[in-house]
């Protein structure tokens, strides 16, 4: 009877294996739903001046400035703090969504003492431009928003396409006081030698052979590093 039925059970427990293996996919964390319309990701969002959106400018500012290895990252979370996701920034009581000046974070990157502020030397402060993002955002509902930006593969000049970028997804990790891999990206010089020597584009696009970068980041959108491509093909001018 056993020589019947073990291969028949054999079946029905593989059929079972690739029904639950088939069912499992990624979740999709980088474009979250639309809120007035929950379930649908296919809508656009276009960008508002007035608003700051979370996805799209405070969580690469957090991932360049904030949650380096060994401050509040995933793995050290300093002060129990790990500013790598919406739910874990939110979940750690540090946002008071409403009410920028009664956040922790907040008064921590604004702090009058130079030796409370964060981040703390040898990092470089945020800009005022930054701060200004997290403050409106926090007032605003501190909400997990995303918009579409307008990318445009046909505009890739250094100082409108690639400087913008570099600055934003990059510098905090690359500059004179902190030069993670021995690389620096703040200065027209220095990008144009990692461009040049096929690091830029190797590291954005996470080719093989390159740390993958933004370091603990989501992967740059695919227009992003078109225009980093053509920029570079183009000659890596200073334009
Ligand atoms: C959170 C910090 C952080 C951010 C943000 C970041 N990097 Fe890095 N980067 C690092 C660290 C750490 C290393 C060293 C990694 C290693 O050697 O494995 C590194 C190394 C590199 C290297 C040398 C890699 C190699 O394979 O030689 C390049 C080039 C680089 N980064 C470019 C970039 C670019 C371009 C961006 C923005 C799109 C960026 N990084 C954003 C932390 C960061």
């Amino acid at each position: 009877m056993n020589k019947v039925n073990s291969p028949i059970a054999a079946f029905i427990l593989i059929s079972i294996l690739l029904f639950f293996f088939s069912c499992k996919h990624e979740p999709d964390d980088l474009k979250p739903d639309d809120p007035n319309n929950p379930g649908d990701t296919t809508d656009l969002i276009a960008c508002d001046p007035d608003t700051a959106y979370f996805q799209n400018e405070v969580l690469p500012i957090l991932q360049s400035s904030c949650a380096l290895s060994g401050c509040h990252d995933n793995i050290t979370a300093e002060h129990d703090l790990n500013l790598l996701t919406y739910a874990s920034i939110m979940n750690s009581g540090h946002v008071n969504a409403g009410n920028a000046s009664e956040s922790e974070i907040y008064e921590a990157i604004t702090d009058p003492d130079p030796d409370d502020r964060m981040p703390p030397p040898p990092l470089l402060p945020l800009s005022s431009d930054q701060i200004a993002t997290i403050r409106d955002w926090i007032n605003q509902g501190a909400r997990n928003n995303y918009c579409d930006a307008e990318c445009d593969t046909a505009n890739f000049t250094f100082a409108s396409a690639i400087k913008p970028m570099i600055d934003q997804s990059c510098k905090g990790c690359h500059n004179s006081a902190l030069a993670n891999g021995g690389v620096r990206l703040d200065t027209y010089e220095f990008i144009a030698a990692v461009a040049n020597d096929g690091r830029l584009l190797g590291t954005i696009s996470h080719a093989g052979g390159y740390t993958p970068m933004p370091f603990n980041g989501n992967k740059l959108d695919d227009c992003k590093i078109t225009q980093v491509r053509k920029w570079i093909e183009a000659g890596s001018q200073n334009n």
